[in-house]
């Protein structure tokens, strides 16, 4: 509830002063999970301007192979060029702005728009435009580019034109994702789920790990709710024996942050070795190799929409995506060793079990959250700083990029590549 009536303000106005109204350390203030005008101004003060985890390399494995995605309403493009090289670009034809490929995997050296069919080569480059005077010039028409970065088989994307500083990511992240394979894997499974709730509200429920004791049965059983109880018989900590393990195996554990991302390699609970239902490898065929893959978890995360834990034997991913004020599009993937089998190696249903029913479960968590939310009588609450110190790392990093958004250089306003 405001103290002050913001009527007649201007939505950025209205913000500014809802950053003011916030207590530290609390929920965020009700329009900020409501708002549609607030929605609108997250695609384009957060989305536009952070990097995104787009998918990974082998969705788009050769020359032509392309990945079409819409985020936000607008339709983007991943294609891998002759050259090996991966390009992104806005999935919107440069004549009257059909989007070309519709969204999904594929592989094609030509990007034809199907409405007057201009075509672009898998560099962007305007090829073809039938019927246009002699004297036009194709080469001002190409596809306006997005940026593309990888880490270890992972592809980020970004739509800015100037997007947040990513070296530091990659170096520190790459290390810790290598002994995972990324590049040899294959997606076993895709899933991909509505959530009645703000987006916020989904991050912060993929933060926090306070209700998972009571409302994640299957996950609480190798997941590491409160690595301070784990101690081995003799006294030593369970996580200490674990890196040193790892140390001694050559596996970085981490962990390694910034702003914006962070990655650590934890240890599952005493005895078990993958996130499963019974704690056991669900993939006999590995994807990492050392220590007969019972390496824990390497789970990491980057604002504003993304967790993922890489296992010994598979990865999964969660990314979260806008589609309204009190709705998010929640797409989940698993990977495996690109020789892995199914049926013989793995069956589907034992490797999307685990996460398949924690998103289910969080799914209901997230729309509780939103009816309460939506309450007249919903006021900001405190985090736990012991069990949800990442819910409120997110918020406090949502709260610092609107606000330096808001209140910036003005270089560091939106602007589109080649825009
Ligand atoms: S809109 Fe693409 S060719 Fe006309
Ligand atoms: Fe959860």
């Amino acid at each position: 509830m405001l103290s002050t009536d913001t009527t007649g303000m201007s939505v950025q106005e209205r913000i500014l002063f809802l950053l003011d109204e916030r207590k530290p350390g609390f929920s965020l203030p009700q329009e900020f999970y409501t708002d549609p005008d607030i929605l609108t101004f997250d695609f384009e003060a957060v989305y536009m301007r952070s990097w995104l985890l787009f998918g990974f390399e082998v969705e788009m494995p050769e020359p032509g192979s392309y990945r079409a995605m819409t985020i936000l309403r607008t339709p983007l493009i991943v294609i891998r060029g002759q050259d090996g090289v991966l390009r992104g670009f806005f999935n919107s034809c440069r004549h009257r702005g059909a989007q070309i490929m519709p969204d999904g995997c594929g592989k094609s050296r030509r990007l034809l728009c199907p409405y007057h069919q201009w075509m672009y080569d898998d560099t962007g480059a305007l090829r073809a435009a039938g019927k246009m005077p002699a004297d036009f010039d194709r080469s001002q028409y190409g596809l306006r580019p997005i940026h593309v970065r990888t880490i270890a088989g992972t592809v980020y994307i970004c739509m800015a034109e100037n997007p947040p500083e990513f070296q530091s990511f990659h170096d520190a992240l790459a290390p810790l994702l290598a002994p995972h394979r990324l590049q040899e894997a294959k997606v076993a499974a895709d899933l991909t789920l509505i959530e009645k709730g703000n987006w916020k509200l989904v991050m912060e429920n993929g933060r926090e790990c306070y209700h998972c004791a009571a409302r994640h049965p299957e996950l609480s059983v190798t997941f590491p709710i409160d690595a301070r109880a784990h101690f081995e018989a003799d006294g030593e900590d369970h996580t200490t024996r674990f890196e040193r393990r790892m140390q001694a195996a050559g596996i970085p554990v981490g962990p390694v942050d910034d702003g914006w991302w962070q990655a650590v390699r934890f240890p599952l609970t005493p005895g078990h070795v993958s996130m499963t239902i019974d704690g056991k490898p669900c993939v006999s065929k590995p994807m990492v190799e050392a220590e007969g893959g019972d390496v824990g978890s390497l789970r990491w995360a980057s604002e504003p929409h993304s967790f993922a834990h890489a296992l010994g034997d598979f990865t999964f991913m969660f990314s979260a995506l806008p589609i309204g004020p009190e709705e998010t599009l929640v797409v989940a993937k698993w990977l495996v060793h690109k020789d892995a089998e199914e049926g013989i190696d793995y069956t589907r249903e034992g490797l999307i079990e685990l996460w398949n029913a924690t998103n289910l479960q969080d799914r209901d968590l997230v729309e509780n959250n939103q009816r309460g939310v939506n309450s007249t009588g919903y006021l900001p609450g405190p985090y736990c700083e012991r069990s949800e110190a990442l819910a409120l790392r997110f918020t406090d990093w949502y709260c610092r990029t609107i606000s330096d958004y808001l209140q910036p250089e003005p270089r560091q306003r939106l602007q589109i590549v080649g825009g």
